[in-house]
């Protein structure tokens, strides 16, 4: 900048906004160039450094320059590397290229999408977005949408919606019925929907860690003889622990039987229903009253995007419609985030899913999640085939778990000590991040294959780490005797 510094101007040149955006350019494509080479689990060794960032809020700016080599070289590399080839640990969020560049659009534009007087173009590119999530889904046209921050805020908001039609102002004699299983997202967001923690009722799940709809049934009826008013039920399209989906059909058929709202919680799994294959696992998903969605899984969309369809727009609706007097008349013609959802001002959610969806096209979504089922059946059964490994729940999408046993690893407390180690180890090699779930009294080491760049290339590394990881533990454990044998 050669121009004296007038403070009060906060614009920038055209010849800097090239130069800024230019030199981040530059270091975000080295970044993703060298995804491959960064360790999975990231360097978190970052407690001193943490601790010497606190600082108060500068007075004066700084140079871009130091600020991207701070990031790029020291802050980011110190988290786990989430959209790296080797991350097979918890759900793999994404991160592709294109919605990047729509929220580089969307952030600079800055148009105003809380109403849809204000950018009506703009949000016909997001209810088109949002109708072929429900198309893909197979969810009737009377659904309507809203994208949010992730899958927490999704479920919340459908909670929200089940209660305020079924309970209308009688909160608390209303239950809700989610198995073990379930992510702890659902009991939050019927904590925050008014919901109390007594009134949620978790349920056991069969040998394949799926709800157990008689389970569900006792539960419902004992509620019911005790006067209380049973509405919701929460199932799961792709466990975040085993990745089980659970029975969607009968709990469907149960929920329409008992007049309750059904919403599946779809943010890892749904988006696996556009592979034809997979049809028949996520049956009766379509049939659900709400469906959490979350792009920035199963569409591998940066982190912030989750989505919530509502087979009753009009109950959506109701939940959320409000109206001012500084703002201009409401109207049904067209869709208007904020009659659906509690935000007013916000980002551009929808532009990042349409640019995307509109770059890429429907088919390479449905070879990407296809080839990350057929990566995780591939790979689970290698594993399973691997001395000591027992595969406690097979890849019904692209999630699988395990546990490890031999001798010296009777018990289930030595079996647990030793999935953890199995982890820890084969993370620490650096190649691939995995991570454990305890599920009840079990540890279940896990492998989820859902990140955009996990090929099968870095799946056999993964495997030659895990096999080798394996072995070396079951030649601690054995006992004396038998090492030396
Ligand atoms: C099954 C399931 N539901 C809900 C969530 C919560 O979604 P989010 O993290 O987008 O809020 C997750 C997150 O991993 C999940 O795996």
């Amino acid at each position: 900048m050669t121009s004296p510094l007038d403070l009060a101007d906060l614009d920038f040149q055209p010849a800097e906004l090239r130069a800024m955006g230019d030199a981040v350019l530059e270091r975000v494509v080295a970044h993703l160039a060298s995804l491959a080479e960064q360790p999975s689990c990231g360097d978190l060794d970052a407690e001193q450094l943490c601790r010497s960032l606190r600082e108060p809020a500068p007075e004066a700016g700084s140079p871009l320059e130091p600020l991207l080599d701070a990031l790029f070289d020291d802050y980011i590399p110190r988290s786990f590397t989430t959209p790296g080839p080797g991350y097979l640990a918890y759900i793999p969020g994404g991160g592709v290229f294109p919605a990047a560049l729509a929220d580089l659009i969307s952030n600079t534009t800055n148009r105003f999408t809380g109403i849809w007087q204000s950018a009506p173009v703009l949000l016909q590119l997001e209810a088109n977005a949002l109708d072929w999530l429900r198309e893909w889904m197979g969810l009737p046209s009377t659904t309507r949408g809203l994208f949010t921050t992730g899958g927490s805020m999704a479920t919340f908001n459908a909670v929200a919606c089940a209660r305020e039609r079924l309970l209308g102002a009688e909160l608390r004699p209303g239950t809700v019925y989610v198995s073990s299983q379930a992510h702890h997202s659902v009991t939050k967001a019927a904590r925050l929907a008014g919901i109390a923690a007594d009134r949620v009722r978790t349920l056991p799940v069969d040998a394949a860690y799926r709800l157990r709809v008689d389970a569900l049934a006792s539960a419902v009826a004992a509620d019911r003889a005790a006067g209380l008013r049973p509405f919701l039920v929460v199932s799961s399209a792709g466990t975040t622990n085993t990745g089980a989906v659970d029975p969607l059909d009968e709990i469907a058929d149960y929920a329409a039987r008992e007049g309750l709202w059904h919403h599946v919680d779809g943010a890892y799994g749904a988006f696996f229903q556009l592979v034809p294959e997979l049809h028949a696992t996520l049956s009766g998903l379509s049939r659900a009253d709400s469906l959490t969605l979350d792009p920035h899984k199963g569409m591998f969309l940066p982190y912030g995007t989750g989505a919530l369809l509502v087979r009753d727009g009009a109950a959506l609706r109701a939940l959320h419609s409000a109206s001012a007097g500084y703002l201009p008349e409401l109207q049904e013609q067209f869709y208007d985030p904020s009659q659906y959802g509690p935000d007013l001002s916000r980002d551009a959610p929808g532009l990042r899913v349409w640019l995307t969806l509109k770059l890429y096209g429907t088919a390479r979504y449905r070879a990407a999640l296809s080839e990350k089922h057929a990566l995780a059946v591939w790979a689970a059964e290698q594993l399973a085939g691997v001395p000591g490994v027992v595969l406690d729940a097979p890849p019904a999408l692209s999630l699988f778990a395990f546990h490890l046993e031999g001798p010296g690893l009777e018990s289930l407390e030595q079996q647990n000590l030793a999935t953890r180690r199995l982890m820890e180890r084969v993370t620490a090699r650096g190649a691939v991040m995995v991570s454990g779930a305890q599920v009840g009294e079990r540890y279940l080491g896990r492998v989820c294959v859902l990140s955009f760049r996990t090929r099968r290339a870095r799946l056999e590394l993964g495997l030659q780490h895990l096999r080798e990881e394996c072995a070396r533990l079951l030649a601690e454990a054995a006992p004396t005797g038998a090492r030396h044998a």
